[in-house]
């Protein structure tokens, strides 16, 4: 099955409705790998799939053009869910070659056995004529590995971006007009927070390279395809990446015998009652995916655990380990946390903090086997701060 994006190219990719774990990323909507066929006087196929899903790219492909007129096959990113279809493409394209940056090879090289692979090794700044097009190819490193690149086909005005401006959605829809768009943007903020957020950077780069170009449609590799909505997809991308923040605190917890859970909903009363909006997420109820994508635009951020054999609890030192991996830009932060004999899960929570150069609004907040009456005051109090931090975070 394809669909037509524009006269001559094509989206010949796949759906995968079942897949809920992407390496870790809890893909509750499933997700979807694109391949582009673009009819050419060289026919040339921009990208192609996860591996189980080859049968059906070379269908979609054969079912549009015979495969032995494939000419060339773009590799924009060697990561597996976009390349590792390809020893059996290359295998089933035989006058085909692979248009790739020396760095892509070197990769590509490392995962797969590129055997007799017909190559075309291209460089920053070079085009590559087809036929009456002319493909341009921008190189975006880290967004979302160092090989990373958009391929660029300027007489369709279609930008095939790669993970960039990605979602890991599945539809029968093709396009973002077709299809719920809240929920298309709010996956896209899921991907970004999940995916690209320590490589802001790079990818505000990448980003101002595609704006150069006139664009009617952004093609990304997962998801749907942007053709009537991508101001609003550029203006958040903008918004992730320079660190806007809502007047919103996010309070992450887990709990043993509920005196963590009882200083969470403290913390919580206090931010509603400071005026600002609160998320209460049990760290073992809503998922590291989900806490990431809240906390990307969350002001103020308070993390809370119990103290388990000299540390966080497990699925705390999880969501600890991953959100200091993904870099959120400075919150105001709250570490919180019962204990009995030992200390350490506040104390961990405070530790990342300091590692990220959060602003913490005061020390840990502990309480020995369960919170005291004042120990609960003293977690209100830190919320109204809280609050107080995120409304002013967000009206700066
Ligand atoms: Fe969808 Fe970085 O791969």
């Amino acid at each position: 099955m394809s669909t037509s994006l524009c006269e001559g190219v094509s989206w010949v990719g796949a759906v995968d409705w079942t897949i809920r774990d992407f390496h870790g990323y809890e893909t509750e909507r499933g997700s979807s790998y694109n391949a582009y066929l673009i009819e050419d006087k060289q026919p040339t196929l921009i990208d192609v799939v996860k591996a189980p899903f080859t049968d059906l790219l070379l269908s979609n492909i054969s079912a549009l053009i015979r495969l032995d007129s494939v000419r060339w096959v773009v590799c924009n990113h060697a990561e597996p869910d976009h390349a590792s279809a390809l020893p059996d493409v290359m295998a089933a394209l035989p006058n085909a070659a692979l248009v790739c940056t020396e760095k892509c090879r070197r990769t590509l090289d490392a995962y797969y056995d590129m055997g007799n692979w017909n190559l075309h090794i291209i460089k920053p700044g070079d085009t590559l004529n087809i036929g009456a097009r002319t493909l341009a190819f921008i190189q975006t490193p880290m967004a979302h590995w160092p090989e990373s690149m958009f391929t660029y086909s300027p007489q369709d005005k279609v930008l095939f971006s790669m993970d960039a401006f990605g979602q890991h959605y599945a539809a029968s829809e093709r396009f973002d007009d077709e299809t719920d768009l809240c929920q298309m943007l709010q996956e896209a903020k899921t991907y970004y927070a999940n995916i690209l957020l320590p490589y802001g950077e790079p990818v505000v780069r990448a980003m101002t390279s595609a704006l150069k170009c006139d664009i009617d449609m952004i093609a990304p590799s997962h998801g749907l395809i942007w053709r009537s909505h991508i101001h609003k997809l550029l203006e958040a991308y903008k918004a992730w990446a320079a660190g806007i923040v809502n007047p919103r605190a996010l309070i992450v917890y887990d709990s043993m015998w509920g005196s963590t859970a009882r200083m969470a909903q403290a913390v919580y009363e206090g931010v509603v009652d400071g005026g600002a909006q609160a998320q209460l997420h049990h760290v073992r109820q809503s998922g590291l995916t989900r806490i990431a994508a809240e906390a990307l635009d969350a002001a103020s951020i308070a993390v809370g655990s119990p103290t388990l054999n000299g540390g966080p609890m497990p699925m705390a030192a999880a969501a600890l380990t991953y959100l200091q991996g993904l870099k959120p830009p400075c919150k105001a932060a709250l570490a919180f946390g019962s204990y009995g004999w030992m200390k350490g899960g506040a104390e961990a929570a405070q530790a990342m903090f300091e590692s990220l150069n959060w602003h913490v609004v005061r020390e840990p907040i502990r309480a020995q086997y369960r919170p005291s009456e004042q120990i609960l005051t003293e977690c209100r109090e830190a919320g109204r701060i809280l609050a107080e931090k995120a409304i002013e975070a967000s009206t700066n």
